[in-house]
Formats: C-alpha cells, sequence, structure tokens
C-alpha cells in the first residue's frame, strides 16, 4: 500500500490555524492538496497569515466557545464546499495559576475553548460526516490531560476531558466511516514561548529527544490518522511528543 496523503477533494476544518501548531497543520493539508477551512478568533492575525486568496482556502473568524459563531461556520463550508471531511480540533489556551488562586474567568475559558469549543465543532461536523460515510476526528490533547500539572488543573481537567470525549465519540461514530483519535504535541509554539525560562529549561531537560519540536513536526502524525488509510484505527490518543510521554 502506498500512503501518499493526498487529500484532493477533502474539506479539512483546523481550529486555530492563525498561528503555531494549527497554522503548521494547515499548511500541510493545503500542501496536499484540500480545501482547508482556516479557523481561529484571531481575525487580525489570520489575515496576516491567511489573506492571500487562495481559492482552496477559506479563512474564518470563528469562537470555538461559541455555539453560534461554530454553527455558522459549519453551516458556511457546507455551503461552499458540500462537505466536511476532516476536523482538527486544536484551538486552546492557558490560563495557569494554582487551584487556590485560579479565577472563575481562568477555570471557565480554558473550559470553554478547550473543552466545550471541541465538542461545539464535533457537534456540527459530525452530522455532515454521517451523511457522506466519512469523517476524520483529530482533537489536540497534552500530557498534562493525562498526568496533570502543577498550575494547571484547568487545562488538564480540559485536555483529560477532552480524551474521554475522543473515545465516546470514537465509539458512537464507528459505524458511520468516521474515526476519533488525538495527539499529544510538544512543539515550540507562542504557548510554549509564554512558560517562564527556567520553567521552560525544566520542561525541555524531560524530553528524552531534548528538544520542543517545530510545529510542522506534528503534521505527520494528524495526516496519518486523517487519512483514507487509517480507517481502522479511532478512540487513540497518540504523542508526538519527542518521548516525553514514555
Ligand atoms: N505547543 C505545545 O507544546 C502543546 C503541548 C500540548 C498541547 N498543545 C495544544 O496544542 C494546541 C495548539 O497550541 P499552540 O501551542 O499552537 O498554541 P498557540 O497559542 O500558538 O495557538 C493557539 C491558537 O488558537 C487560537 N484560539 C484560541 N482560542 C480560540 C477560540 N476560542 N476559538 C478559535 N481559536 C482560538 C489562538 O488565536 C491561536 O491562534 C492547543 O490546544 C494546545 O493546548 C500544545
Amino acid at each position: 500500500m502506498t500512503i501518499t496523503y493526498n487529500f484532493e477533494g477533502r474539506t479539512v476544518l483546523v481550529t486555530g490555524a492563525a498561528q503555531g501548531i494549527g497554522k503548521a497543520l494547515a499548511e500541510f493539508f493545503v500542501a496536499s492538496a484540500a480545501r482547508v477551512v482556516v479557523a481561529d478568533r484571531d481575525a487580525t492575525l489570520l489575515n496576516d497569515e491567511w489573506g492571500g486568496g487562495n481559492d482552496n482556502v477559506l479563512p474564518l473568524e470563528v469562537d470555538v466557545a461559541d455555539r453560534t459563531s461554530v454553527d455558522n461556520a459549519i453551516a458556511a463550508v457546507v455551503a461552499k464546499w458540500g462537505s466536511i471531511d476532516v476536523v482538527v480540533n486544536n484551538a486552546g489556551i492557558a490560563r495557569d495559576s494554582v487551584v487556590w488562586k485560579l479565577t472563575d474567568e481562568q477555570w471557565d475559558s480554558v473550559l470553554a475553548v478547550h473543552l466545550t469549543g471541541t465538542f461545539n465543532v464535533t457537534r456540527a461536523a459530525v452530522p455532515h460526516m454521517r451523511s457522506s460515510g466519512f469523517g476524520r476526528i483529530v482533537n489536540v490533547t497534552s500530557y498534562t490531560g493525562m498526568h496533570g500539572n502543577i498550575g494547571q488543573s484547568n487545562y488538564a481537567a480540559a485536555k483529560g476531558g477532552i480524551i474521554a470525549f475522543t473515545k465516546s465519540v470514537a465509539k458512537e461514530t464507528a459505524r458511520f466511516g468516521i474515526t476519533a483519535n488525538a495527539i499529544s504535541p510538544n512543539a515550540a509554539t507562542a504557548m510554549v514561548a509564554a512558560v517562564p525560562a527556567e520553567k521552560l529549561a525544566e520542561m525541555t531537560a524531560t524530553v528524552p529527544q531534548g528538544r520542543f519540536a517545530d510545529p510542522s513536526e506534528m503534521a505527520a502524525a494528524v495526516a496519518f490518522l486523517a487519512s483514507d488509510e487509517a480507517a481502522y484505527i479511532t478512540g487513540v490518543v497518540l504523542p508526538v511528543d519527542g518521548g516525553v510521554s514514555m
């Protein structure tokens, strides 16, 4: 079997695609001939990065935490391209604090973007995937969602929730030609750059490969999980982390 990762004819939605991992994934899908919806709530950055007028790229200002925004976006994609075949739930934020200092806003916003956002997009996309008999859902979780982290109880709860959500959706949709999987990345992005230098050095020291990945290195795993050939793989969490989770 030759695996080409040719996504011609596929419509792919990547959330949080204005920068970091999401942008790198969207660039991969564009290069692989897909029709790509780049969704982000940062309209300025989205326009700066994706305003070039490529016919196969649809930039959409979407707040994944906002159900109306998501439902409108999915409807616009299906109206334009007729299907939604691959969804990458990648949008994310961090609002770190130890639990006894965590504000309602820090808790609510992190849960809303990661967990509710992943639900909002998935719920809106699955009916279209069921209609076409094909779907690939790739959710972006984290090592923290499996092991916890100091100062990140909100983020850990959201990312752990995404894993449980992914497995449930995988079971619910398995009969319809749809798979749902997750990746657990480790990549040098703005989110990581915001970590204090001393803490970042500690984190880097836990990576057996001794470095954070370039965001583009996440594409191989997402392409694999989104491919036609990965039809029999569902409900897994694939670490793309230089060995951190060993
Ligand atoms: N970078 C890592 O090492 C790492 C590790 C584990 C998990 N992750 C996860 O990977 C994903 C991408 O992270 P990144 O490092 O590229 O972060 P990033 O901060 O570089 O990019 C996140 C993007 O998401 C967008 N976004 C935030 N809230 C949104 C919303 N409500 N609606 C739509 N878009 C929104 C931002 O505008 C931004 O463009 C996140 O889910 C993050 O939790 C990253």
